[in-house]
């Protein structure tokens, strides 16, 4: 096992507050294009050009085809190794299912590791976490399975594929996406919960996510001024590469299996 895996995955083991912070990356070997860098582009538009509130604005039509793409990418997209090993490091620390970590009862019947807890906070709308049996997950950009109505607020699920585009509500107005976009305002909810976890965090692993989008990029941050071990999993650089305490070159699902 390199040296750095070994590192990496002794950390883990011995850490009482694990957080797991994904992007794109992770899905990208179930088939999902990642936002950025090689073939993340749709048409030659940056995801800043068209997940954005004035986008939509401007042409719902030609947003909603993007979305309507990347649906049907997602739809038949399985979850890969790299979710199935965040799945079971959650299950692990939690003695027993990925449930546990939730309930906290097979916590105490299976003799699982006391007062150890995990937080998943995902970038991803695709689904493909939960997919893989994990449960407690922070969807900080919603889920692409979601829609809101303009017109009267309603938020419901729409898994149509293709969608019709545009589609309405049933009390006439338009729908979007339920995704939190460029300029928007994230669930107040859950950005305290992400914050929280990354504050109390000891062990912080992220993987698959540019880290030039906020709030992730300062999620690490906070962890690893409040004293994480911060360990990055990705292809390539990235401008967290540099704070972390570890950075594992390769793909997602090649890399993690290997820290269970
Ligand atoms: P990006 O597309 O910006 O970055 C994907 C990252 O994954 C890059 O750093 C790649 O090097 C890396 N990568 C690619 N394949 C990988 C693999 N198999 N294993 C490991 N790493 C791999 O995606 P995000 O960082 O998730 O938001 O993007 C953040 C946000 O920007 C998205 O949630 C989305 C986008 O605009 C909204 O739509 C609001």
């Amino acid at each position: 096992m390199p040296e750095d895996l070994r590192r990496v995955r002794e950390r883990l083991l011995s850490s009482e507050r694990v957080v797991v912070l994904t992007g794109a990356g992770v899905s990208a070997e179930s088939g999902v294009p990642i936002f950025r860098g090689e073939g993340g582009l749709w048409r030659d538009f940056r995801p800043e050009d068209l997940a954005t509130p004035q986008a939509f604005k401007r042409d719902p039509v030609l947003v909603w085809e993007w979305y309507d793409w990347r649906r049907e990418r997602i739809a038949s997209a399985r979850p890969n190794p790299a979710h199935y090993a965040i799945a079971e490091i959650e299950k692990r620390l939690s003695g027993g299912t990925a449930r546990a970590a939730k309930t906290g009862k097979k916590r105490a019947r299976h003799g699982g590791p006391p007062g150890k807890s995990f937080t998943l906070i995902t970038q991803n709308v695709d689904g493909l976490h939960s997919l893989a049996g994990s449960v407690n997950i922070l969807e900080i950009h919603g889920s692409i399975w979601r829609v809101r109505c303009l017109g009267c607020g309603r938020e419901t699920v729409n898994r149509d594929v293709p969608i019709k585009i545009l589609p309405h509500c049933a009390c006439g107005g338009v729908l979007r996406p339920a995704v939190v976009w460029f300029g928007e305002t994230l669930p107040q909810a859950v950005i305290e919960a992400a914050f929280g976890a990354s504050s109390g965090a000891d062990f912080m692993l992220v993987a698959g996510t540019s880290g030039v989008v906020e709030p992730a990029a300062s999620l690490a941050l906070r962890a690893k001024e409040r004293g994480a071990f911060v360990a990055e999993i990705n292809t390539g650089r990235t401008p967290l590469s540099g704070m972390a305490d570890a950075t594992l070159h390769g793909k997602a699902g090649e890399i993690l299996p290997g820290l269970l």
